[in-house]
């Protein structure tokens, strides 16, 4: 028997009963098995293996180049590392928002390929038919409205979604669409906390905000951004935990310093 075996994992069933519940849901990012790790031992209930990893990976300025293939590459890492948080991974852009059955063989790559649970994707109604196929399939899906970054450049800002009215009351439609197909939650990006509280308090799956105040379900942030890793990026919402940068490069010159003084290795480090 695994020394594993009585832990409970977090399934989409156990976030449904949170809600019902009144207990908050807490998400973070992660896109590799070491990073992963510690995020689950640290008893997080959801791990998103987002599209960020576009940018705090790979260095791009947005979601949009990263590929099925890199998304499979980060997930499959992040799966073997995590014992009890459910995975939910990002179908990336340009994998489901033209075509129904390539999105269905997208999000089932992902599962087979790297053992996640479930799948994010951005939109509402206009991506109904991909989300819908999906689910015929047995794979649970995570909805994601408000500022969707891979459609920043119809945006063509990362400022605050749907202030205005017809905005608002589109995402509104926009959720209770997606809880009616049968998405197992939603993730709500930068839109004012009142409306995301109106949506939370509507619908019956749990809404997760980033930037939507905390009259929702729960909170997801980017881990990177969270531990003080990404210093340029510093929307009002991004709360900092740690100023993990400065703490590696204080490491990192230490040991440099080291290696020049001939400090390291001693003798005791030596053989
Ligand atoms: O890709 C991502 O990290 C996300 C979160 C910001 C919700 O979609």
């Amino acid at each position: 028997m695994s020394v594993h075996s009585n832990i409970r994992r977090v399934t989409t069933h156990v976030l449904h009963e949170m809600k019902l519940r009144g207990e908050k849901i807490a998400m973070l990012t992660a896109y590799d098995f070491s990073m992963a790790k510690i995020i689950d031992q640290s008893g997080i209930d959801i791990i998103l293996v987002g599209d960020s990893a576009s940018n705090v990976m790979a260095g791009h300025q947005s979601t949009l180049p990263i590929t099925l293939d890199e998304m499979i590459y980060h997930a499959s890492s992040v799966v073997r590392a995590v014992k009890r948080a459910l995975v939910v991974v990002d179908l990336p852009f340009g994998s489901y928002q033209g075509n129904s059955k390539l999105a269905l063989s997208a999000a089932i790559r992902i599962m087979k390929e790297t053992g996640a649970h479930a799948v994010k994707m951005e939109g509402g109604a206009e991506i109904k038919e991909s989300i819908e196929r999906i689910l015929s399939a047995g794979v649970p899906v995570l909805g994601h409205l408000g500022l969707t970054p891979q459609s920043i450049h119809k945006f063509g800002t990362y400022v605050v979604r749907a202030k205005e009215d017809e905005e608002a009351d589109k995402l509104i439609e926009d959720a209770h669409l997606l809880e009616r197909t049968g998405c197992f939650g939603i993730v709500l990006e930068k839109i004012p906390a009142k409306l995301a509280g109106k949506v939370a308090s509507e619908i019956k799956v749990p809404i997760i905000g980033i930037g939507a105040g905390n009259k929702v379900d729960g909170q997801v942030l980017v881990i990177h951004d969270m531990l003080g890793i990404t210093q340029e990026f510093s929307p009002r919402f991004l709360r900092r935990y740690h100023n993990l940068s400065e703490e590696m490069k204080g490491a990192v010159s230490s040991y440099i310093k080291d290696v020049k003084d001939c400090n390291f290795p001693n003798e005791q480090e030596s053989y």
